[in-house]
């Protein structure tokens, strides 16, 4: 058979994998076209990622076969599809964190002199691949040494290096800022002119509006819908997605919050934060908004003593910590659910039981033992408030989806029932069905008297969850916002504006 222009760029033609009991993916036949830019939508645990791994040689199917512009390939290794010209860009993150910034992005083909490693040709080569993404970054750096954001960038940018012909990015932007995601649009959308076809997983519906040609669902492992992008519409993709109308809601909170939890005075760290003063009071949901290098993740972390602040003092319940330290904000009772979760650790050969228990082992333990009873019925509470999808407690959580193993880290802390919460990115790659249901936890545990930080970028959330919100630049805070009282534009105005003075 000689391939056409006719031909689609990739044919799926019933593809199937399961795991065990569990049919993951279940007879998809699919055709992505040429430069066309293909979402995938679907609850956690759809069949998303699965699929991924499987056009990347990760993970062979058990029926179905695969067409690359009319040829029928064989993917038995990732080598195989990276020869084809596919390129697949992980959710969880792939890079080798001592190599530096060059070696990940070349990895594998380091250009060399002989049989010496060229390292002036390691470096430029790296630099010109980085410059559409990420300009500034050193090559030559570590990456361990870098923010989240900036790893997501390098595994991007080696991706898109590759010369493919087919791309797939399950879930890029979940770590990267405002700026970072413009900026890889702008390439995807480029990419695709030339003739590559993308394939685009996210949870961000916006995203997926503004960059999709045509967007594909997937619901239980079976494709149900693929429509045009100007075809459909929010209602709609969400009802194909979780099976029923979700009404896209953040609860009502009518809140009447109490005497001041959590107080910072003049907190300050040279070059990062400045004079930083706020409250938090009990039962009350206060947001922080802020760009990359706004300082939001800095105050963050001088709040728990991570990073270490010269100056100030942090106030918890009238009792003043001084400057914090991690065992006095812990003793205190903060508790803090980080943005960059999969670095916090789920313990992946662990069950799901284990690792819900994990944070509140000292709560649940008597006399030194753990009460099982206690911690099972923790771990089915939370499964089920979260819509955490799994066979059961007792499954290794490593076997879990991506976004449902976040529900997992999300359950562990909310467990804890700290005096004050301080909430970092709490919905990140965590389907609309169940963001919903974080929400609502929220709100009980402000109800019950938790004082509640939420830092986040994304907008709608902290507009429809918190009751004041602050804006962050340049280490100082820039404005204060009422609930209600103010739009989206207004917030990133003073995001922004506070940067620009
Ligand atoms: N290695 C594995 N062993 C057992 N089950 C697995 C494995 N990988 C995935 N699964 C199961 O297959 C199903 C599909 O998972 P997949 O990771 O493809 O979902 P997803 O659509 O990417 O979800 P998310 O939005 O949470 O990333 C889930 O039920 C998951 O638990
Ligand atoms: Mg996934």
């Amino acid at each position: 058979m000689t391939p056409s222009p006719d031909d689609p760029r990739l044919r799926l033609s019933g593809i199937a994998k399961a795991f065990g009991g569990i049919q993951a993916v279940r007879g998809v036949s699919l055709d992505v076209r040429r430069g066309e830019i293909l979402a995938l939508c679907g609850e956690n645990g759809a069949g998303k990622s699965t699929l991924a791994k499987i056009l990347a040689g990760e993970i062979a199917p058990d029926a179905g076969t695969i067409a690359l512009d009319g040829q029928p390939i064989h993917l038995p290794d990732p080598a195989s599809a990276h020869r084809m010209g596919i390129a697949v860009i992980y959710q969880e993150l792939n890079y080798v964190p001592t190599l530096t910034v060059a070696e990940n992005v070349l990895l594998g083909r380091l250009p060399h002199r002989g049989p010496i490693v060229d390292w002036d040709a390691v470096n430029r080569e790296a630099r010109a691949i980085l410059a559409p993404l990420a300009p500034h970054l050193d090559p030559r750096l570590p990456v361990a040494a870098l923010p989240v954001a900036e790893r997501q960038v390098v595994e991007i940018a080696r991706a898109l290096s590759l010369d493919a012909r087919v791309i797939v990015m399950d879930e890029p932007t979940a770590a990267l800022s405002q700026q970072e995601v413009h900026r890889l649009f702008a390439l995807v959308r480029h990419l695709a002119s030339t003739g590559v076809s993308v394939i685009y997983i996210s949870h961000r519906l916006d995203e997926v509006f503004s960059l999709a040609d045509r967007i594909a669902v997937l619901r239980d492992g079976a494709l149900v819908d693929v429509w045009a992008v100007n075809q459909t519409n929010r209602a709609e993709l969400v009802r194909a997605m979780v099976g029923r109308s979700v009404e896209e809601l953040y609860p009502r909170r009518e809140s009447t919050p109490g005497e001041p939890m959590l107080e910072v005075r003049d907190l300050s760290r040279v070059g990062k934060l400045v004079d930083v003063s706020f409250s938090v009071r009990t039962g009350e949901i206060v947001g922080v908004f802020g760009l990359l290098g706004s300082g939001a993740d800095v105050l963050v972390k001088a709040l728990f003593g991570a990073v270490r602040a010269d100056r100030g003092e942090v106030i918890v319940g009238g009792r003043s910590l001084g400057l914090p330290t991690p065992g006095r904000a812990r003793r205190a009772g903060i508790a803090l659910v980080p943005g960059e979760r999969k670095e916090e650790g789920l313990v992946l050969g662990m069950s799901v039981r284990e690792n819900l228990s994990l944070s509140t082992l000292s709560a649940i333990s008597e006399w030194g033992f753990i009460k099982q009873r206690t911690e099972r019925t923790h771990a089915v509470e939370m499964v089920r408030a979260l819509q955490v999808r799994t066979p059961g407690i007792e499954v290794p959580v490593g076997r879990l989806s991506g976004g449902n193993q976040q529900k997992v880290v999300l359950g562990r802390w909310l467990q804890a029932r700290p005096r004050v919460f301080v909430l970092e990115e709490p919905t990140r790659g965590i389907d609309v069905g169940a963001k919903v249901e974080v929400y609502r936890l929220m709100e009980n545990l402000a109800e019950e008297g938790a004082a509640i930080l939420l830092v986040s970028s994304e907008l709608p959330e902290i507009l429809s969850m918190s009751d004041r919100i602050l804006t962050i630049a340049d280490g100082r805070l820039t404005a204060e916002f009422r609930r209600g009282a103010v739009t989206q534009e207004e917030v990133l105005d003073s995001a922004i504006g506070g940067a620009a003075a």
